[in-house]
């Protein structure tokens, strides 16, 4: 029976949940490529900080605490870039039809605001990608995917799948999909500007059972939308997850409603298979600073370099297809 287990669990690390199990090979080409692109990625990064700060500066009607946090702004912001793969699977709880153009995907789910400020490379060029739609779903302070929520983030996969008599084979072709209802909560996309850029509103995202803190991201170069916002064809070009020092969220996981989380212990980024696998070579960490200058608790915004091939092509799960192809 223990075996068994054990074999559907690292069959779902390679097919679902988790992406991939990196070889040396891969890290160290990842690893060539971030190096590669730092100066280009600090560059940018600084610029995106400038961006904002002007921003707020504007927005503030106040100058004054804006200029001084300036300075550890720019110490902060890693120079580095998260490499993303065209091969990573986007997980279970990826749900095309629910993901909608928007730049505040928060639906005012309770939490700590969250900013996110993503500026996309081609790791061929090290040059900004202009007008590519970046695609973000995570889960809620207590665990929940939208489109998913009469699934208990506490379950591991394996009992659920037992529970609900499906076969993993069933899953991963196709034929049966977890998704519950369409509730698009903490799901968004918005494509770069001029300058390869993008921002998006949402809430802090809280954890589920085996996995640490995460965000899933997916890089489409080409698309087309529904009316209704959602993609009807596209290329993701790019499949990856974005992660949160430990430090981070301990403070904020002791927070209402986080602290309510009490079911299932969090998992750490340490012993997360994805993140452990990711961290060698590039980094997937996104640089943070408070909101307002001052409290993390109360808002926090998230910058990170995301490094694409816009050649590639993902095998991470088509625009419209349920979960994973
Ligand atoms: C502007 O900031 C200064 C310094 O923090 C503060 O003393 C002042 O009250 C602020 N003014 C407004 C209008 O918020
Ligand atoms: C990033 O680079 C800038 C200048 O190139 C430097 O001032 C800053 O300290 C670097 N940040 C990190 C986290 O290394
Ligand atoms: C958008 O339209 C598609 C196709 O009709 C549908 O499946 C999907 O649920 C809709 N999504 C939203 C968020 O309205
Ligand atoms: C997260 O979503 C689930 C499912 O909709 C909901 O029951 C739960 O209350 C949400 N968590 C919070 C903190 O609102």
């Amino acid at each position: 029976m223990k075996f068994s287990v054990v074999a559907i669990v690292s069959l779902l690390s390679s097919a679902l949940a988790h992406p991939e199990v990196l070889s040396h090979r891969e890290i160290e080409r990842r690893s060539a490529i971030s190096k590669r692109c730092e100066a280009t990625a600090a560059h940018f990064n600084r610029k995106r900080v400038a961006k904002r700060m002007a921003k707020r500066w504007a927005g503030a009607g106040n100058t004054t605490y804006q200029i001084q946090a300036e300075a550890p702004y720019y110490n902060s912001i890693q120079n580095d870039t998260c490499v993303l793969t065209p091969t990573v699977t986007g997980g279970p709880y990826i749900w095309p039809n629910s993901q909608t153009l928007r730049q505040d995907m928060s639906e005012k789910q309770p939490g700590v605001p969250l900013w996110l400020d993503i500026g996309v490379l081609d790791v061929n060029t090290c040059e900004p990608l202009p007008n590519v739609l970046v695609n973000l779903w995570h889960c809620n302070a207590t665990g929940s995917y939208s489109s998913f929520t009469g699934r208990s983030p506490n379950t591991p996969f394996e009992q659920l799948l037992e529970e609900l008599g499906v076969d993993i084979e069933d899953l991963i072709n196709g034929n049966f999909d977890l998704h519950t209802d369409d509730t698009t909560f903490l799901r968004g996309m918005w494509p770069t500007n001029a300058e390869g850029m993008m921002e998006m509103k949402t809430t802090f995202p809280g954890f589920y059972v085996e996995r640490a803190i995460h965000i899933h991201v997916q890089v489409y170069t080409d698309w087309t939308l529904r009316e209704n916002g959602t993609v009807s064809s596209g290329n993701a070009v790019s499949t990856g997850q974005l992660f949160f020092d430990e430090d981070l969220s301990s403070q904020i996981m002791a927070l209402e409603p986080y602290s309510s989380h009490v079911e299932i212990e969090r998992t750490l980024n340490s012993v997360d298979t994805i993140f452990t696998g990711a961290t060698n070579g590039y980094n997937p960490i996104m640089s943070v600073v408070p909101a307002d200058g001052a409290d993390y608790t109360n808002g926090v915004i998230g910058y990170i370099t995301v490094g694409v091939d816009p050649t590639g092509n993902s095998a991470g799960g088509g625009p419209s297809g349920p979960p994973p192809s």
